[in-house]
């Protein structure tokens, strides 16, 4: 059976060789066969491509092995939530973790781990031996419909996150994807989109993530992006591709491209060594580019030889290094411990926003309370698109949407069978709770009037194709609420969104939780957060604007345009997003990067710092409140020999009882105190004080030190 440390113990040199003595071995026909992948049948896709055999479970991407050299066939299944299932197999249904925001709201590594672990044993057991998890892209526009989907707007959290669930996946003999490499961060016209930065703040934000996660983890492969950066589509983009990832990293794994994001048999000369998805090509393309028109450019010798066996080495190379031509008999998969581990995700990762006192609601309350909206009686809602995951049982409703483009299909609200209405009544047994469905503000205010406390649920739709609008609550559900607490001012707001939301009615609420899409526990974690039983402990990982003025770009460029209008978006604000930007503009935003409440306190103190190459703090945090809690003590770097500069250098989450300390010791990537110097291709450290904040959010500094800084050069 494959194990922890499989890849580890083959070790990358032992890959290598293997790898290429296969690939001598092997014909042209074999090399070409391994390049692309097929993607199996589904309801957009209802004709089975005869290139899959029939005995093969259905999945995003199928590519044939080489039985005469033992080498597997690879069988393809997203994501980074857990395994999919979006029509390709009956009945076939997997653990529906939390969102990815959600894992990076919990700081929490371990989970990141056993949610990863979780994910190549589920996919395992179903023979499926590559998830395209992974998914990193940095949270640039509080618009971008995916950014549920991916972990942070920072790239230290995003990328030690990633890391830990790449290499859960890995340990379990199942090779992970990272991605989307990079800058596919809106999915506006997201297949004509042109990402303009200068790359030297690519490399100190979306790049940087991507590297430290793969240097940490190891991914198999890595899937480019729909979109161009600087002009070149990210599957064609020599300069990321040849120069960056596989020059600068070293990286010796497979690039595969995005499903429908290869035009050209070129963009083999360019560094992508697979092609996904065929048939998505022939739609978007009008051809698949990787079988006979690289075999053309082959035979013309277009396409060197070497290049050829490049390509292939890469492949074999990564399932050598993971073992997945290992594997013994198919895992047990304990669903009951998985639900526990999306149930953990989604109490570590829901956030406490604002709190009057209100929250907890003690558990033998025997007040009336209104719950009102979001279909909390039925459950709670997920993303869409690619990565979402029907639950065990499956969906407790799916109520179409539909919209315009190719992803308009797959626009569902699908609500997963946790509802938060029946949770609170188990937690509440004493308490008298109505439910009022929040269709219209007068019908809500009838039911909030007369009871003692109203909590109402604010849910928004946002999904793979599509940018939201704006930062509001769709449906009227802004003008309910408002309406809410005009009649009860004992209102109480979960959200359950993949984004920040603009929130008018802010000040007349007495609390408020983002519990963004919490999985197939989600109902059970926002009953257990609202009632104390659990003390909310996430920090958001994105910083929530008071409105889209404040950030970089106000207007979305290509936003309202038809699907396939080619759109350009310049990243101006570079390496400052997120909470970075804010603080370039000096900006106070509605709630910032790290916020999040507790039912108990936290004190830091002992800040010290040593400097030389880097940066070593050690500090202390104690719980000084009367209930065992976590915490998540943020250190940033706020001032570089002079220069004022934002950057997350390091986090800790702690866990502590009631009294409880502990000493956390943190030591900063030099690359993060650096600049990235483009024409050198180094990073560079200007000799100084360094100045650094340990902070309970990105705003909220609460001890200062400095440390000195070495000046070096170092890296590529
Ligand atoms: C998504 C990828 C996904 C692929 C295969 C694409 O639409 O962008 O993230 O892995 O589909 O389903």
């Amino acid at each position: 059976m494959a194990g922890e440390g499989r890849g580890a113990a083959l070790g990358s040199s032992s890959a290598d060789v293997r790898a290429q003595e296969t690939e001598e071995q092997m014909t042209d026909e074999e090399r070409f066969s391994l390049l692309v992948s097929v993607m199996g049948t589904n309801p957009v896709l209802p004709v089975r491509d005869q290139r899959i055999p029939e005995d093969v479970p259905m999945s995003a991407g199928y590519v044939p092995g080489v039985p005469r050299l033992g080498v597997p066939p690879l069988l393809m299944s997203d994501a980074s939530l857990g395994v999919t299932n979006p029509g390709y197999r009956k009945g076939d249904t997997a653990t529906a973790l939390p969102a990815g925001i959600v894992l990076g709201a919990s700081f929490s590594p371990v989970l990141a781990r056993q949610s990863g672990q979780m994910l190549g044993r589920e996919a395992r057991s179903r023979g499926f031996n590559v998830q395209l998890a992974g998914g990193i892209n940095l949270a640039r526009d509080p618009r971008n419909g995916r950014n549920f989907e991916y972990l942070s707007e920072d790239p230290l959290l995003s990328a030690v996150l990633a890391a830990e669930s790449i290499s859960g996946i890995q340990a379990e003999g199942v090779i992970s994807t990272i991605k989307h490499y990079s800058l596919n961060c809106n999915e506006t016209n997201r297949h004509w989109l042109d990402a303009i930065i200068d790359p030297a703040a690519h490399r100190e934000s979306d790049l940087v993530a991507f590297e430290i996660a793969i240097e940490r983890s190891q991914p198999g492969s890595v899937m480019t992006g729909y979109n161009k950066i600087n002009g070149d589509y990210a599957g064609g983009n020599s300069v990321l591709i040849q120069d960056v990832l596989k020059g600068a990293w070293g990286y010796p794994g497979w690039v595969m491209s995005d499903w429908g994001a290869t035009p050209s048999w070129e963009f083999a000369l360019k560094g992508l060594d697979q092609e996904s998805g065929l048939q998505i090509d022939v739609m978007m393309w009008k051809a698949e580019a990787f079988t006979d028109p690289l075999k053309a450019a082959h035979a013309e010798g277009k396409l060197p030889k070497q290049r050829l066996s490049d390509m292939v080495r890469r492949i074999l190379r990564s399932m050598y290094a993971v073992g997945v031509d290992q594997w013994g008999a198919a895992p047990e998969v304990d669903l009951a411990r998985h639900n526990d581990i999306a149930l953990e995700t989604a109490r570590q990762g829901i956030v406490l926003l604002k709190n009057d006192g209100i929250l907890p609601v003690a558990s033998d309350t025997t007040a009336s309370i209104a719950v009102i909206g979001g279909h909390a009686q039925v459950g709670v809602p997920t993303g869409t698109g690619s990565s979402a995951v029907t639950p065990p049982g499956g969906y407790a409703e799916v109520i179409q949407i539909g919209g315009p483009g190719g992803m308009g299909v797959g626009r569902n609200l699908y609500l997963l069978p946790s509802s938060p209405l029946a949770e609170l009544r188990k937690l509440l047994p004493k308490a008298h709770i109505e439910y009022d469905p929040g269709m219209s503000p007068a019908e809500a205010v009838m039911i909030a009037r007369r009871s003692d406390l109203a909590i109402v649920f604010g849910i928004r739709l946002e999904g793979e194709g599509f940018d939201n609008a704006d930062l509001s609550l769709p449906w009227g559900q802004d003008a309910v609420i408002e309406a809410v607490t005009a009649a009860n001012p004992n209102t109480i707001v979960v959200l359950e969104t993949g984004n920040p939301v603009t929130m008018p009615w802010r000040d007349s609420v007495k609390a408020i939780i983002e519990a963004w899409y919490p999985g197939q526990a989600g109902g059970q974690a926002i009953a257990e957060i609202l009632t104390g039983s659990v003390n909310p402990s996430g920090r958001l990982p994105i910083t929530f604007p008071a409105d889209l003025a404040q950030t970089p770009r106000p207007d979305l460029p290509g936003l309202g345009t038809p699907w396939g209008t080619p759109t350009t978006i310049h990243y101006n604000e570079g390496a400052e997003v997120g909470y970075r930007w804010f603080a370039k503009q000096h900006a106070q935003p509605l709630y910032s990067f790290g916020h999040g409440l507790s039912y108990t306190t936290f004190e830091y103190s002992n800040l010290q710092a040593e400097g030389g190459d880097t940066i070593t703090a050690t500090f202390i945090v104690t719980n000084t409140g009367k209930r065992a809690g976590a915490d998540v003590p943020q250190l940033y770097l706020t001032d570089a020999a002079g220069q004022e500069r934002m950057r997350l250098i390091g986090f800790e989450r702690v866990e502590l009882g009631p009294g409880g300390s502990q000493h956390v010791t943190v030591t900063a990537d030099p690359r993060l105190l650096a600049r990235y110097d483009g024409d050198a291709g180094q990073w560079h450290i200007a000799e100084g004080a360094y100045r650094i904040a340990l902070g309970k959010s990105a705003n909220d500094p609460v001890l200062e030190t400095d440390a000195p800084v070495k000046a070096r050069r170092f890296g590529s």
